[in-house]
């Protein structure tokens, strides 16, 4: 017996690779600082944990619909609508497992074979998995670092196509903490506003910046007609192990959605949704709480990191990792990073993890205390001494 053949393209995510390299470490009595997990090291907020505890005894432990719980799908609409400024309606909104089976199921109920899709490279890896999975062709778009990781718009303008049917956005990005400006959105809207494109926007880290509040593409004339919004609770509720999330689109892919969750997992746990919106009702002074942590830490390993020879680190606008250029130490990301693991005990991210655009950067996720991140910066010092003599 063997696979079927389309599992040959289907790829994954290292981190969690990674993660297991450094627990094996970990078992034979060594000490890894873990800035390799991208997720929020914060709980979940109690008055969350306790909507969930109540939701159990309450009976919120069947099945619901499909789409999602209709007054939490009202919620969220709500939610979106003010924090982008647009019109939704709750038919638009599918609830679902996490942010990652959105993109899964846009890409599954669009992309036919050679449809092509334009999207950030380095980014989230299971956009390329899935591109792939599917038999779409891949157009990877460089992420420019002295333009803060966007795209240069002539090069977006010259890969757009007759075939190009998706357009992946992800603001504020994992891996490189970018956030696109609110006149580049403007100008990819111009870009996109005549053709038969969907938007997948991926704003997963929506509440996780430092500067102006990150843009979504819908709130551009003719693109909330063609645009899927990803989002959920994973990273702004640190509830990255409840599995919730969430796509709001237009009423024609939503259908699609809910046809492939109905074949796949009836519907998102019940509890988990009522915990969901004792998150959107609540108060918000925990989001605001972790993001003032992170910026610190933001700050601190961006220092750290342009101290170490041969890095260079610029400032993230959003997300929590930092991406620094190691060009410098005259090594590939993927040697600097196994050095950092297996001789700093530091676990991070080799910028290859992200697709090959990302050789030549490292991915720290700063989801850490401030004293593990210094222990982390000083170990990284130390075993810099071994390419110090090659950096620049
Ligand atoms: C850019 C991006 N999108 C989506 C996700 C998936 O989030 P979830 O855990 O809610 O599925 C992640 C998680 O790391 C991410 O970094």
């Amino acid at each position: 017996m063997q696979l079927a053949a389309r599992m040959s393209r289907i790829g994954t995510e290292s981190a969690f690779e990674v993660l297991a390299k450094a627990r094996a470490l970990e078992k034979q009595g060594k000490q890894i600082v873990h800035l390799e997990i991208g997720q929020p090291d914060f709980p979940t907020p109690a008055h969350i944990v306790e909507a969930g505890k109540r939701a159990l005894d309450e009976g919120w432990t069947g099945y619901g619909p499909t789409a999602g719980f209709p007054e939490f799908r009202e919620l969220i609409a709500g939610y979106i609508a003010k924090t982008r400024g647009i019109p939704v309606v709750p038919d638009q909104v599918c609830v679902v497992p996490g942010g990652k089976p959105i993109m899964f199921y846009a890409m599954l109920a669009l992309l036919e074979e050679g449809d092509e899709v334009i999207y950030p490279n380095p980014s989230f890896p299971i956009y390329e998995s899935v591109i792939d999975f599917i038999g779409a062709r891949r157009v990877p778009m460089p992420l420019v670092e002295s333009r803060g990781f966007s795209f240069d718009l002539d090069v977006f303008a010259s890969k757009l196509t007759s075939r190009t049917k998706m357009v992946v956005l992800n603001s504020p990005a994992n891996p490189t903490g970018g956030v696109i400006p609110r006149d580049d959105l403007a100008q990819i809207a111009d870009l996109l506003r005549d053709r038969d494109v969907i938007i997948l926007s991926d704003e997963i880290y929506s509440r996780i910046y430092y500067g102006d509040a990150p843009q979504s593409i819908t709130q551009f004339d003719g693109m909330l007609e063609k645009t899927i919004i990803l989002d959920g609770f994973s990273k702004t509720y640190a509830m990255t192990g409840w599995r919730l999330g969430y796509g709001v689109m237009p009423q024609w892919i939503a259908d699609a959605v809910n046809l492939l969750m109905v074949n796949s997992n009836s519907c998102t746990a019940s509890f988990t949704q009522r915990a969901g919106m004792a998150a959107l009702t609540g108060a918000q002074d925990t989001v605001d709480m972790m993001v003032a942590e992170f910026r610190q830490r933001r700050d601190a390993i961006v220092a750290g990191l342009n101290r170490i020879p041969g890095f260079s680190c610029t400032l993230p606008s959003g997300a929590f990792y930092a991406f620094p250029n190691v060009k410098g130490t005259g090594l590939s990301s993927k040697d600097v990073a196994d050095m950092l693991l297996y001789d700093a005990g530091v676990a991070c991210l080799s910028g290859t993890a992200f697709g090959e655009l990302g050789e030549g950067y490292l991915r720290f996720s700063y989801a850490n205390s401030l004293a593990n991140i210094e222990d982390a910066l000083s170990r990284i010092m130390k075993v810099s001494e071994r390419w110090a003599t090659v950096a620049r």
